[in-house]
Order: structure tokens, then sequence, then C-alpha cells
């Protein structure tokens, strides 16, 4: 009795675990460097569902720049069409609190809520990044959901972090932000605090740190400080996307990007977006912020990064398309 119940249970553990998508590997590099890829669709970070888009409404009738009081971006849409955006974009924001979340129910056109107004520029900024970056979102696109996942606030976003992390800068004891397992640096001890360094528009952020040369030829070449910084930004990049890093490079030279894989390129273009969403759009958004949701240091405005898309996925939400249904949010 006993031993065809452990034989019943064992059974239908073996019946779960062949129901699980498997995981999955290619190679997708050259012969003998070990460029495989492996896929993992069971990590709970992938296995996301895209909500189905709303049906198409109609583009004829007034248009809602002339009816409504206050549209200053979605201006040329019907008002049907605007209703169904509308609709939609609660949907992927506040489905808890609905269109309140945005509105004070009694004035529409109020911009009395913060919500509202970081909305309206959340609502350019998804314009941005469909039509300007074609050259790294093209296919897919975006729209709210890509970030937020129904959820006001995206999951994963970054402060920088204060001197609680790093010590004085200016003093004894500068920790640099390691030393110290870095949950965005994939649990490394590399410094963590790299990312306004590289994710935002300033001078001083190339990743380049290879030389080229045994002896590095000259004192300006980029030190070990540098390689930390750049080695911690990949690893966060690694973990972003759930990859290797010979996803992007051929490990025989990091710098040669003629030995890189076309992944390569398409993170170029990636980090000069990453670099506009934060510069253009969300750090400029700080004053419009309560205090609560500044960063828990310095106070700063809530930044982007690649996992804020991707979510541990090659392809943020497995590649669904986020954008045919929604023309209004790509365009200019
Ligand atoms: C996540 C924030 C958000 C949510 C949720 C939201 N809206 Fe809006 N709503 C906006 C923004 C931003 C504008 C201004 C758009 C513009 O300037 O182009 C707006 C404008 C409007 C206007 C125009 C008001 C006027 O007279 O100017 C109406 C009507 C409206 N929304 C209805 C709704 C309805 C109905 C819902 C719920 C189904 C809803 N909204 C949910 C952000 C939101
Ligand atoms: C590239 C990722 C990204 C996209 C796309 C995006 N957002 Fe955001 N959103 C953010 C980040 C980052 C924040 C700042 C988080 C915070 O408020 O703490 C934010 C904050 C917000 C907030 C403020 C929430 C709060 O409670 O403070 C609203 C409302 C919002 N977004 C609406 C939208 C709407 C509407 C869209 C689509 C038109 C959109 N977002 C698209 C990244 C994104
Ligand atoms: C998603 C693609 C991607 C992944 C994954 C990735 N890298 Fe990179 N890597 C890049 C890009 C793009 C650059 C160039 C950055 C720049 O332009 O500043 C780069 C630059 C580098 C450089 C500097 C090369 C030079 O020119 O000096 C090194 C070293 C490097 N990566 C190592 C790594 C390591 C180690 C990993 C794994 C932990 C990794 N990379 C993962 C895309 C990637
Ligand atoms: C605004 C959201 C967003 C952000 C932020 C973002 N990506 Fe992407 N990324 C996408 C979308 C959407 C695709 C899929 C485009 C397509 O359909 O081919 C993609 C595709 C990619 C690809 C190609 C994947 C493949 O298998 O073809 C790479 C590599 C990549 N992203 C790297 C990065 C890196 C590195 C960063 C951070 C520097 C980053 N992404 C930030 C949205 C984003």
């Amino acid at each position: 009795m006993t031993r065809r119940l452990i034989l019943l249970v064992c059974a239908s553990f073996v019946m779960v675990a062949c129901e699980r998508p498997p995981i999955e590997t290619s190679q997708n590099g050259y012969r003998g460097t070990a460029m495989v890829d492996v896929s993992n669709p069971r990590d709970p970070m992938v296995a996301m569902e895209y909500p189905a888009a709303l049906p198409a409404a109609p583009s004829s009738g007034p248009k809602a720049g002339e009816v409504y009081e206050n549209v200053q971006v979605l201006g040329d849409l019907s008002v049907a069409e605007f209703t169904r955006v509308m609709t939609a974009i609660t949907a992927w924001v506040s489905p808890e609190q609905g269109c309140n979340y945005c509105h004070n129910g009694a004035e529409f056109a109020s911009d009395d809520m913060y919500t509202k107004v970081v909305s309206r520029r959340m609502i350019e900024m998804t314009q941005h990044i469909n039509s300007e970056y074609e050259s790294h979102v093209g296919g897919a696109g975006v729209n709210c959901y890509t970030c937020h996942r129904g959820k006001n606030v995206p999951e994963y976003i970054w402060f920088e972090q204060g001197d609680s992390a790093n010590g004085n800068k200016y003093f004894m004891g500068w920790r640099n932000g390691q030393n110290r397992p870095g949950a965005d640096v994939a649990l490394t001890s590399l410094p963590s605090d790299v990312f306004v360094q590289y994710l935002t528009a300033n001078d001083n952020n190339s990743a380049r740190v290879a030389s080229d040369t045994a002896h590095s030829p000259s004192p300006k070449e980029p030190g070990i400080t540098a390689a930390e910084h750049s080695f911690a930004i990949m690893a966060n990049w690694s973990q972003s996307l759930g990859v290797n890093c010979t996803y992007c490079h051929n490990s025989a030279s990091f710098q040669s990007w003629e030995q890189s894989t076309p992944a390569r390129t398409k993170a170029h273009h990636g980090l000069n977006m990453v670099r506009s969403l934060n510069s253009d759009y969300l750090i400029p958004l700080e004053s419009a912020y309560p205090a609560n949701r500044l960063g828990p240091e310095i106070g700063d405005a809530p930044k982007a990064y690649c996992l804020t898309c991707h979510q541990g996925q090659k392809k943020p939400l497995g590649g669904a398309d986020a954008i045919t249904a929604y023309p209004s949010l790509a365009k200019n």
C-alpha cells in the first residue's frame, strides 16, 4: 500500500515535470567558442502574459482635442480612440484604482494630480521610444505595460546610492559600492552604484576599457576602477536579459565589434536609448513627484535601466507586439 502510494507520488512528480516547458539551448556564435545561449522559460521572471489588445475604435467623429479642454498630446485621436487609449492605460498602469488614479473624477480636465502630469510625459516618452529608437525596439515596440505590468510603479527602477553604500568619496574608507554582493550586479562584489555613470547622458559614460596593446602606452588609458565599473554594468546587462556575456561578445576579444554578435549592436542602441529616457524624460520629472517617490538616499527621481523593460528576457514580454494596436503611442 505504502509502496503504491510512493509510486503514485513519484509518477505525479514526473508528470508535472514533463508538463513544464523545456530549457532550450542554441549555438549563436563561432564554432568552438562556447557561444551557447540558454533560455529557461521556467524562470518566474520570464513567464509573463501580455494582455490582449482592446478592439479597435472608429477614427471618425470629432477629435479629442476639440471636444475636451486639456488634451495636449493625444488631441488628434477621435473621441472613441482616445477613450480606448485611456481604457488601455488604466489596465496597464492602475487596474486596481481605475481612472481615478490619474483623474479627479469630477473634473477630468484638471492637472491637479501628479500622476496625470507624469503620465502625459510618459505618453511622450513612449512615443519617443517607438519613433526614435526603432533601431532598438523595432518589431515588438513598447507600451506602458512593457515597464509597468499592471503596477503603478514599475517593479525594476533604480536610484543613486548615497554615502551609506559607498562611504565618503573624499575621505578614508570609500567603498565605491563594492565588497558586498549587489543585487543589481548579478550578486558579484563589483561596484553597484554605476548607473548614473553609464545610463545618463554625461561625459564619462564609455564602458570601453579594453586596451589593444599588452602595455598601455598612456597613463590616460582607463584604469582598474573603470574596468570594475564596466564589468559591473556588463553583469547588470547579462542579468537583465537573462543571458551570458557570449550572447553579445566573442570571449576571444570582448573589444572587437567584428567578432561580436548582432545583439551587441542592438545593445549599443539600447544604451543610447536608456540614456535619453533618463536624461530627457525621467530625471526632469523629479519636481513632479511627491517626496515618497524619490530616492531614499539622496532624493533623486526614479530612473530606468535595461531591466525595467527586459525583466529577465532577451525580448521584453517574449517579443509580443506591444505597439501595432496602439499607433498613437508610436508617433512623434
Ligand atoms: C495613468 C493615468 C491615467 C489614467 C489611469 C486615466 N487617464 Fe485620462 N488622462 C490622462 C492624461 C495624461 C490625460 C491628458 C492627455 C493629453 O494631454 O493628451 C488624460 C485626459 C483625459 C480626458 C480629457 C479631459 C479633458 O477635458 O481635458 C478624459 C475625458 C479622460 N482622460 C478620461 C479617462 C477615463 C474615462 C479613464 C478611465 C477609463 C482615464 N482617463 C484613465 C491620464 C490617465
Ligand atoms: C521605459 C519604461 C516606462 C514606460 C514605457 C512607461 N513608464 Fe511610467 N514610469 C516609469 C518609471 C521608471 C516611473 C517612475 C516610477 C515611480 O513613480 O516611482 C514611472 C512612473 C509612472 C507613473 C507615476 C506612478 C506613481 O504612482 O508615482 C505613472 C502614472 C506612469 N508612469 C504612467 C505611465 C503611462 C500611462 C505609460 C504609457 C503611456 C507609461 N507610464 C510608460 C517607466 C515607464
Ligand atoms: C546585451 C549585450 C551585452 C552583454 C550581455 C554583455 N556585453 Fe559587454 N559590451 C556590450 C556593449 C554594447 C559594449 C560597448 C559599451 C559602450 O559602448 O560603452 C560592451 C563592452 C564591453 C567591454 C569593453 C570593451 C572595450 O571596447 O573596451 C568589456 C570588457 C565587456 N563588454 C565585457 C563583458 C562581460 C564580461 C560580460 C558578461 C558579464 C558582458 N560584457 C556582457 C554588450 C554586452
Ligand atoms: C523601453 C524598453 C527597453 C529598454 C529600456 C531596453 N530594451 Fe532592449 N529591447 C526592447 C524591445 C521591445 C526589444 C525587442 C525588439 C524586437 O522585437 O526585436 C529589445 C531587444 C533587445 C535586444 C535584442 C534581443 C534579440 O534577441 O533580438 C538586446 C540585445 C537588447 N534589447 C539589449 C538591451 C540592453 C543592453 C538594454 C539596456 C542598456 C536594453 N535592451 C534596454 C526594449 C527595451
